[in-house]
């Protein structure tokens, strides 16, 4: 199995990139190597590079800036994808392509499902949308994994900036009333290995051909067990910084509400959890819970801090 991975310099990418490098073989390009605004330089890069999976970590991700660069943000996120799909297509290859939970605006109070409809609140979650139905329109062997509220090791995400505040400040508050999981990026490789690539003995789930893959129509949800607002996020990543002897100068996290968020320009989903049901069929596995994964992520990643 060879696999091109492409957003090898951000928070998913570069996960993925260090968790396959020992097991597959594979080879990434980042935004300098390879720039998905570029058509041209996406045919001539990869059709030169031999590949049999092609993973697209990479995204216009800046949610704000997206309302402000409408045009940039579906060339990266909506058309990019669509010739990336081309390209696999061509090459006989397959396409796994990240997406997000902003494809959803927020108004259930259960976890979304994969069928559940989309309905974006903004440009960012538009364009994602789009990038899906463009990757699926071209061939529905390629997978779309949607994600939410992503951390690991590899780039500062929500809870890193939380930790340091608090290490900083004796105050620290977050919004309490916005829903969804946080999620490893390293459990989301792993995830991607039991349903899509396989662990050498035998194929992912959801590989075409393979006989389980009879309930699988080219969506998955990749999330941790259970829910929580960024108010507990925060609050458990901070206990768990004080299991293992983290000196904070804040140890509880204050709320604020979503609508005193001024600074934030575009609208965000209330509610954003995403069901691992389908993936749990799929595979007869359970994602571990959100704070499980937190914990984990403390220990291996704080501890000597
Ligand atoms: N982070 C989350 O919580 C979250 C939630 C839901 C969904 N997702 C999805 O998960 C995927 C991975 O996100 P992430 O958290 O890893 O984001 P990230 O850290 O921002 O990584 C995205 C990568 O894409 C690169 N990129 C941006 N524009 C590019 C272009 N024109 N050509 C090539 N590369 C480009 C960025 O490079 P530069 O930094 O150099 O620009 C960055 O390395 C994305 O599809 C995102 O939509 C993430």
């Amino acid at each position: 199995m060879k696999i091109a991975i492409l957003g090898a310099g951000g928070r998913l990418g570069a996960a993925l990139m260090r968790k396959y490098r020992e097991r597959f073989d594979v080879v990434g390009f980042n935004h300098a190597q390879l720039d998905l605004s570029n058509f041209d330089e996406l045919h001539k890069k990869l059709r030169a590079t031999s590949f049999d999976l092609l993973i697209n970590a990479a995204a216009f991700t800046n949610v704000d800036l997206c309302e402000t660069k409408r045009d940039e943000a579906f060339l990266i996120n909506a058309e990019a994808p669509r010739v990336l799909a081309e390209i696999c297509r061509d090459k006989r290859a397959r396409l796994i392509h990240f997406s997000t939970d902003y494809v959803f605006e927020g108004g259930k109070r259960e976890p979304y499902v994969e069928s559940d409809s989309a309905n974006p609140i903004s440009v960012y979650g538009e364009s994602k949308l789009a990038g899906e139905q463009n990757v699926l329109a071209v061939q529905d062997r390629h997978l779309i994994v949607r994600v939410s509220w992503i951390f690991g090791p590899d780039r500062r995400s929500f809870i890193d900036g939380m930790i340091k505040r608090a290490q900083e400040n004796e105050e620290v508050d977050a919004v309490a009333d916005k829903f969804s999981a946080p999620t490893y990026t390293d459990d989301i490789a792993e995830m991607l290995v039991v349903t899509a690539i396989g662990d050498g003995t035998q194929p992912g789930v959801t590989d075409p051909g393979y006989n389980a893959a009879s309930d699988y129509d080219g969506i998955l949800h990749f999330t941790s067990a259970g829910e929580c607002s960024w108010q507990e996020y925060a609050q458990w990543a901070l206990d768990c910084c004080q299991e293992i002897g983290l000196l904070l100068k804040g140890k509880t996290v204050g709320a604020r509400k979503l609508k005193d968020m001024t600074n934030w320009v575009a609208r965000r989903p209330v509610y954003s959890v995403l069901s691992s049901a389908k993936y749990a069929k799929l595979t007869g596995r359970s994602p571990r819970t959100w704070r499980e994964a937190v914990a984990d992520y403390i220990r291996r990643f704080y501890s000597k801090k």
